[in-house]
């Protein structure tokens, strides 16, 4: 979808995500968030990414969408099976464990359905509720476009989070003096230390952002500046992870500076599909690392296990053991 059509859709998307929105769900992700990180067992060794990352991202998604607790386990089994679709680049398996997730999504809607057929004046009680009163074009969403706008807010983004919390949480347990830093940021946190920790949680998944491309098909010839050239109708993939370390905008890509990076990193891309939920993203991040470090003495890496890389096509962490204090 692009364009008018894009744009269209794209303002009822956007309307989600404000930072009035956003700032209305950060009591929640907080209580979420400490719940999660209060059932992790003490002096023993914990999976930052599943156990703390993936746990975290479907209960505020089911909790922000308005879906039933009980779908926990039936995403957290749904993440693994995308996992494993990505990792053998099996297109068949892809299209199961999309259908799968429609079927997920779909439930939810159609319960929804019923239930305002029968009192089509209530107000909507959740987030997905809602989403049957919105129109387009000046007529409802169909439930084909409803699923649609769920899936783009829940299947990458489930495991996107996981992946997100797995690169924060290796680095602080690897870095002491960034460790110490975040705890006094979170110590008081008010609206300039909370500027200082979102641009802390940005660095950190710009040098190594788990988020890697998207692809893109080119609307007319393109001329690069070292001369290549890219005929029209091609399909090109925006390497986010590589532009992410750019020497020629960054200098060293692993050098550290928050403040001075942030306003050039792409971790939630640019332009017209730029992540609408990069503030969300972002709360839900803060949110999680705010309940460990709050909650904790200290964080650190495991003493008889090294955290496992991802493996491409998926980037970051697949595991991350951390010992909690
Ligand atoms: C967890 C960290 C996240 C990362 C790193 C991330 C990254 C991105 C990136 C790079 C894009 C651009 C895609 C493109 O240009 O083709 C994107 C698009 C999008 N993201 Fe996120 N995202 C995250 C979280 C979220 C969340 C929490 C939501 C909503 C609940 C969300 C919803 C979307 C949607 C709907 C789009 C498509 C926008 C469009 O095409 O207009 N993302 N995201």
């Amino acid at each position: 979808m692009d364009g008018d059509e894009h744009r269209a859709f794209r303002a009822v998307v956007d309307s989600y995500m404000t930072s009035d929105a956003v700032a209305d769900a950060e009591p929640m992700l907080a209580e979420v968030a400490a719940k999660v990180v209060d059932a992790l067992p003490r002096a023993e060794t914990v999976d930052a990414v599943h156990d703390l990352g993936a746990v975290f991202a479907v209960r505020a998604q089911c909790r922000w969408l308005g879906w039933p607790a009980e779908l926990e386990s039936e995403l957290l089994t749904w993440m693994d099976d995308h996992r494993d679709a990505v990792l053998r680049m099996d297109p068949a398996r892809h299209v199961a464990v999309a259908d799968a997730f429609d079927d997920i999504v779909r439930r939810q809607v159609d319960a929804r359905r019923d239930v305002r057929a029968e009192d089509p004046d209530r107000t909507p009680r959740d987030v997905t509720e809602r989403l049957l009163l919105e129109t387009v074009h000046g007529r409802p969403l169909t439930t084909e476009e409803i699923v649609s706008i769920l899936r783009n807010w829940t299947a990458g983004d489930l495991s996107s989070l996981a992946l997100c919390v797995g690169v924060l949480v290796r680095r602080l347990a690897d870095e002491a003096p960034l460790q110490d830093r975040l705890r006094f940021l979170f110590r008081a946190a008010d609206a300039a230390r909370n500027a200082e920790i979102d641009a802390i949680i940005d660095e950190c998944l710009r040098i190594e952002d788990p988020f890697v491309s998207n692809r893109r098909v080119t609307t007319c010839p393109v001329a690069l500046p070292d001369g290549q050239r890219i005929p029209a109708d091609t399909t090109v993939i925006l390497d986010w992870a590589e532009a992410n370390r750019d020497p020629e905008v960054f200098g060293d890509p692993d050098a550290f500076d928050p403040i001075v990076n942030r306003p050039r990193n792409l971790i939630y891309g640019i332009g017209p599909h730029a992540c609408p939920g990069r503030e969300l993203a972002t709360a839900e991040l803060r949110a999680v690392l705010a309940a460990l470090l709050t909650s904790t003495p200290a964080v650190r890496p495991a003493d008889d296990e090294r955290p496992t890389p991802e493996q491409p096509p998926l980037a970051g962490w697949a595991r991350v053991p951390i010992v909690l204090g």
